[in-house]
């Protein structure tokens, strides 16, 4: 049987239900324009703000924007700074609409190492949307999924340590608690704008049965559009979570 057409119905029916991007390309997006590169980052934002927006209007539920990894401590001081700031000004200003939209943030990565003033920020817009459940919005910060890896093993390690846990109890539900993602759900869409086609570190527990996207389109000029041709190219692949096509065709048969 090699046409699975009834499973790609079934898939065009559901989802994505969490859609992890990877934003990049505002750098490149700034010079094309003659631009500083905080400038494109500031474009990024309204991105942001545009795609939480369509993430609703798409019924996508859970939405994880990498915006900045363990390693862009790494760039300039001025544009560490100026991220920092857009961080600290998209919180203040975007926390009144998020709970008007009924979005819950979260973050993931060592939030404890944000700089004092967006860390407070991020604080105080977790604490104010914590009781919606029915949207999510995630912000990646100071991530890194191997340190996220290691901050999950010391945390059980400690528990095992400590005769809370029986080592050979450790099973995936186990390490997958302790992630920083603990209880969200994973990723089913991963997008990577600006032509690049590496993880660099995003969510590479997570992602382990995602689908994956890539654009040569720059982070500012992604549009509602262009996550609808992310989205309609994941409805045409088939999710087989390590079945066969033809058990696919037999369970969809069963179900629909
Ligand atoms: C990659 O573009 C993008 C980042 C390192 C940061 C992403 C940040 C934002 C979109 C703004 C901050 C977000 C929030 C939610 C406040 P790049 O600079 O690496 O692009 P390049 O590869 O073209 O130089």
């Amino acid at each position: 049987m090699g046409d699975h057409s009834m499973s790609e119905k079934a898939s065009s029916q559901t989802g994505p239900n969490h859609i992890g991007i990877i934003m990049d390309g505002n750098g490149r997006w700034a010079q094309s324009q003659g631009l500083s590169r905080i400038k494109g980052h500031q474009q990024g934002v309204e991105t942001c703000r545009r795609i939480i927006e369509a993430c609703q209007a798409l019924d996508v539920h859970y939405l994880t924007l990498y915006a900045f990894s363990a390693e862009n401590w790494n760039r300039p001081e001025t544009e560490v700074n100026g991220l920092m700031e857009l961080l600290e000004l998209f919180l203040m200003k975007e926390t009144g609409t998020l709970k008007k939209k009924r979005v819950r943030l979260h973050a993931i990565g060592r939030i404890e190492d944000l700089p004092a003033r967006p860390r407070a920020a991020l604080k105080k817009a977790i604490e104010a949307t914590k009781e919606f459940d029915e949207w999510h919005l995630i912000l990646a910060l100071n991530y890194s999924a191997r340190n996220e890896v290691v901050d999950a093993t010391q945390a059980i390690a400690t528990l095992a340590a400590n005769g809370a846990l029986d080592p050979g109890s450790i099973d995936w539900d186990t390490i997958s608690s302790h992630l920083y993602t603990g209880g969200l759900p994973d990723p089913d869409l991963i997008v990577r704008t600006s032509g690049e086609t590496r993880l660099s570190n995003f969510l590479l527990m997570q992602s382990a049965y995602a689908e994956f996207y890539f654009t040569a389109t720059c982070w500012p000029d992604f549009t509602k559009a262009h996550l609808e041709e992310a989205i309609r190219s994941y409805h045409n692949r088939e999710r087989r979570f390590g079945r066969t096509g033809e058990q696919l065709d037999v369970e969809t048969s069963l179900t629909y």
